[in-house]
């Protein structure tokens, strides 16, 4: 628990405000380059991946910031307590204070077997045993060896899950297609609209399909409703009960749950309630992809975040990547009032890339209470928006060159693409649009520059950027599996940051209740006959028409 109540209460935020106002205000960021040829290099971070010796640099000098200012924000990290509570964090303490957990999606990665600890138990055998059991499973589903209730071989693979329980598994399989085995089909059904599941079962065929149901709570309505859809449809052709054991496996930390759903214990893949929703793709919950990319690749992922979570233990914060990362969006935010957060992979692979960072970052910092209780004097968590370059330079950057929002913006690029087709020509222009990107937001195009490319006078001010925009630019070598859980886990350790400063709870996610509640409230109504008036005039409006058109009235 952190011992200030707001962020603003911090003595160094004081010095802060006062750099912002020194170097804020007048910031012109190619002036700073025109006066330090050394600047890139100073204000560059390369983090080594130890699994396979590859580095990814992050190069943050087209940001806001000088040397200084990266003093001035580790001294407010410092003041804030961030290293107290990365270090409570990793020693299994349940910084999750509202939820009374701890925060140990370290743990599910901990390929070194370090020691790690909750309430005094170690973690670490129950974590590597999931694993074995993964290890086991994928093997046989992807060798053919687990077969169906006709002896198929599973060619289909329909993950059921919602919030962090598909969006990892789906952006990762997505990610790293290069790896996967192209003979199975997957689908990840989330979405409570009958079409999901229906376009899903459409494509399979019951014989040679297994159902992953991935579920933390194994309570979730979406979930759970899929889910039984699922059974029904196969039911219908399988017949006999004890088929659903060839196909039905669950993913969840709710044993009483998934027995009365149907599935066998041994069928179900456990973790711990110290494992958030949104920090899961590194649990069981990633079993979909581990039968896809193979355990080897699997293991490989998580040991690439690994990698990252020893960086950010042990590096001092001035050098710490993930901690400038989350300090600067803080600085953005709360000295420059930026609402908002571009994550833009040039990487089509990556394409789910920015949806996954969504639910990590707005999840996890979407509050407006501090630790101690209190509503923030500050705004905290930002926007988080993206896609993947160059389709998003077609659509809305348009915005980010002549807009009138600052938008701090991520590029990630690879610099080796896993298709190099025509001779790399096409790698060639995605990376030369990499660089065009985050040099024309800096640069921008005055008047002059304008009017001397023949411009008419009434289109000078339309033809004008102003420039300015800030940057920073991610170049991994190639998009392995380890390079993306060091970059999934970047974000995470970003997003911690900047919980931390904020003195927000990162961990809970009480926001999304009141929606649900109410959803079941008047999913009762809608079965009731009569015209509804039990709710505001515009609700019970949109229900009655709503019933009138379904014809339900
Ligand atoms: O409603 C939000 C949430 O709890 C997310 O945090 C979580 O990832 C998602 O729902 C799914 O939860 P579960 O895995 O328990 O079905």
């Amino acid at each position: 628990m952190a011992e200030f109540a707001q962020m603003l209460d911090l003595p160094s935020w004081s010095k802060l405000q006062k750099h912002h106002e020194e170097l804020g205000v007048n910031i012109v960021l190619k002036e700073f380059f025109q006066k330090d040829p050394e600047r890139f290099r100073k204000l560059s971070r390369t983090f080594k991946n130890t699994v396979d010796g590859s580095e990814i640099l992050f190069d943050f000098s087209k940001n806001f910031i000088t040397e200084e200012t990266i003093q001035i924000l580790v001294q407010v990290a410092k003041d804030a307590g961030l290293e107290k509570l990365r270090d409570d964090m990793f020693a299994g303490e349940k910084i999750n204070f509202t939820e009374k957990r701890a925060v140990y999606h370290v743990a599910l990665r901990n390929v070194s077997n370090q020691p790690m600890q909750v309430d005094g138990k170690s973690v670490v055998e129950e974590v590597n045993s999931v694993l074995d059991h993964m290890k086991d499973f994928s093997d046989q589903v992807r060798d053919g060896q687990w077969k169906g209730y006709t002896g198929k071989k599973i060619k289909t693979i329909i993950n059921i899950g919602i919030g962090g329980s598909d969006l990892g598994p789906v952006m990762v399989t997505e990610a790293l297609k290069p790896y996967g085995d192209r003979d199975m089909k997957l689908h990840f059904v989330s979405n409570i609209d009958g079409t999901h599941m229906a376009e899903a079962l459409k494509d399979s065929d019951p014989e040679d399909t297994l159902f992953l149901v991935a579920s933390k709570t194994f309570t979730t309505a979406e979930t759970v409703t899929n889910a039984n859809s699922a059974k029904h449809w196969f039911m219908e052709k399988a017949k006999d009960e004890k088929a659903i054991a060839k196909h039905f496996v669950a993913l969840s930390t709710n044993v009483e749950e998934v027995t009365k759903f149907g599935i066998d214990k041994e069928n179900m893949f456990g973790f711990e309630s110290w494992v958030g929703g949104r920090y899961s793709v590194w649990s069981a919950i990633g079993l979909s992809v581990a039968i896809y990319i193979g355990f080897k690749n699997f293991h490989d992922f998580l040991a690439g975040a690994h990698a990252m979570d020893m960086h950010f233990k042990n590096t001092p914060l001035e050098q710490n990547i993930p901690v400038i990362g989350g300090l600067l969006s803080v600085w953005y935010s709360d000295c420059f009032g930026a609402q908002t957060h571009l994550v833009s992979p040039f990487d089509q692979y990556m394409h789910r890339f920015p949806a996954y960072l969504q639910q990590l970052s707005m999840e996890s910092n979407g509050k407006a209470i501090t630790r101690s209780g209190d509503y923030v004097k500050y705004t905290t968590g930002a926007i988080l928006f993206g896609e993947p370059a160059t389709n998003a330079q077609h659509s809305f950057y348009q915005l980010l060159h002549q807009g009138t929002k600052l938008i701090p913006t991520d590029f990630i690029l690879a610099a080796e693409s896993h298709n190099p087709i025509e001779n790399n020509v096409h790698q060639k222009m995605l990376a030369s649009n990499f660089f065009a990107q985050a040099e024309a937001l800096m640069v921008g195009k005055d008047e002059n520059q304008v009017k001397a490319e023949g411009a008419p006078d009434d289109l000078v001010p339309h033809k004008k950027f102003l420039g300015n925009r800030p940057t920073t630019s991610i170049l991994a070598q190639k998009i392995t599996p380890s390079t993306l859980g060091a970059l999934i886990a970047y974000y995470e350790h970003f997003t911690f940051t900047e919980g931390a400063i904020w003195n927000i709870n990162s961990f809970d996610q009480w926001g999304v209740e009141l929606g649900k509640s109410l959803a079941k409230k008047i999913q009762a109504e809608l079965d009731q006959s009569g015209e509804n008036t039990t709710h505001d005039s515009s609700t019970s409006g949109l229900i009655n028409e709503f019933k009138k058109k379904a014809g339900i009235a």
